[in-house]
């Protein structure tokens, strides 16, 4: 049996294990749920500890240690911009959150939903009618992009001229040793742009307020003691922008995979014998598009009996939890009326994803556009993102 740096050298460099990272989940697991690792960082392989390690509080972001980030976050920090919600502890997280979360609540995004079905549909058809359908580029990317540029008033002309900037950031957080340089140069040209493009827009939302999340940021509609800084509201705003539609993407992209290799649950969808919640959820589970998470030890801590010093880092694996088969039945299977936890696709704890029922929505919403064909469409051809950490396709033609 291989040791956990022999496995995590075989996730970091396999070309195979991008096509399916599972075996290797499970072989971390039978090593156990909390695993030190040579490099200085520890495992949390399982459901149970991948929850702990999210939700206790001798965990956190550590926004002091900086230095032990990735590339991408410490250009942030070189551009002068203080890292958003994503990388703070409470009290300030708790404060950045609450500045956005009422316009992340089920009851203000269902306002959206027919809009989103709306462009959807626009799209879906736009794909069935191209020669050459390609479904991450004319749907499953600009279906978020859409949608998120909507909530925050990004102006429509834009949104699409940013996403390759976005999608540059987005490379740097793979978990891959190999990574040269130039992606993490070409990333900080990225955020830069990003940067003065919020800015700007921000000193526009302050002119010019409109009914846009961007624009309650700046003008303070949650009633925070104390606001958002421009600066504070740029990271916000970049942030907001950035993690929806990388991921969301990908699960379109990840779902139409699993449902095109497992006919018999593609067929009961089709046939009405489970809901479209029921089938959102289920391969949310199946092929998170977010695997890899992550928390330093702010105080020593004993965990399933391993001891953890302050200042480590310990890697969640999400994937890896999702497939725990102490807390899922046949985890492997796709089975879309599945009972059970809620995946850990989207975290949990105190950042648990504000956008999670938003790109539930957004499956959701492309799903009844597919089970309106009636007949299965097919995979013909495609191309994976090599990040295993977001994980998804590049490409994917199909015939639909
Ligand atoms: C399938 C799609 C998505 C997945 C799998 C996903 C996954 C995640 C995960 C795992 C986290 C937790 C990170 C942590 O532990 O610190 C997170 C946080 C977050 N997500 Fe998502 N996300 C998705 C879509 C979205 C969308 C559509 C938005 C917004 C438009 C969004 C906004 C955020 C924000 C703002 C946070 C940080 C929350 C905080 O720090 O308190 N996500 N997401």
């Amino acid at each position: 049996m291989k040791d956990v740096n022999a496995l995590l050298l075989t996730l970091a460099a396999d070309k195979e294990v991008r096509e399916d990272p599972y075996p290797i989940y499970r072989e971390f697991r039978s090593l156990g749920p909390v695993l030190v690792a040579n490099d200085n960082f520890a495992l949390a392989t399982t459901y149970e500890s991948a929850a702990q390690v999210l939700r206790r509080s001798e965990f956190g972001k550590s926004p002091d240690r900086e230095d032990r980030r990735r590339s991408n976050i410490s250009s942030l920090r070189r551009q002068d911009l203080p890292p958003s919600m994503l990388f703070q502890d409470p009290p300030n997280h708790t404060r950045l959150r609450r500045a956005v979360s009422q316009f992340f609540l089920p009851t203000n995004l269902e306002t959206l939903r027919e809009k989103l079905k709306d462009i959807a549909s626009r799209l879906f058809g736009e794909l069935r009618d191209s020669k050459e359908p390609e479904l991450i580029s004319s749907f499953a990317l600009p279906l978020p992009v859409w949608v998120i540029g909507d909530v925050l008033g990004v102006p429509a002309e834009d949104r699409f001229t940013l996403q390759p900037d976005v999608s540059k950031i987005a490379k740097t957080l793979d978990f891959n040793f190999n990574q040269d340089d130039s992606v993490a140069k070409e990333a900080e040209a990225s955020s830069a742009r990003l940067i003065s493009y919020f800015e700007e827009l921000i000193e526009e939302k302050i002119k010019n307020p409109r009914e846009d999340l961007l624009s309650a940021i700046v003008s303070n509609s949650a009633s925070l003691d104390v606001p958002l800084s421009k600066k504070e509201s740029c990271s916000m705003a970049m942030l907001l922008f950035a993690a929806g539609f990388e991921t969301t993407g990908n699960l379109i992209g990840n779902a139409t995979a699993a449902l095109c290799h497992s006919p018999s649950e593609y067929k009961r969808f089709l046939d009405g014998d489970v809901s479209t919640r029921e089938a959102v959820d289920e391969l949310v589970r199946f092929d998170s598009p977010v695997q890899l998470d992550g928390r330093v030890v702010e105080k020593e801590v004993d965990l399933f009996g391993v001891a953890l010093p302050e200042g480590l880092f310990v890697a969640t694996l999400l994937g890896a939890a999702n497939r725990d088969d102490l807390v899922y039945e046949d985890p492997d299977a796709l089975s879309l009326s599945r009972t059970g936890p809620a995946p850990m696709s989207f975290g949990s704890g105190a950042h648990f994803c504000l956008g999670s029922y938003l790109a539930k929505m957004e499956l959701g919403v492309y799903l009844e556009l597919i089970r309106g064909l009636k007949t299965p469409i097919t995979i013909q051809d495609y191309r994976r993102k090599e990040s295993l950490t977001l994980r998804g396709f590049e490409e994917m033609y199909l015939l639909v």
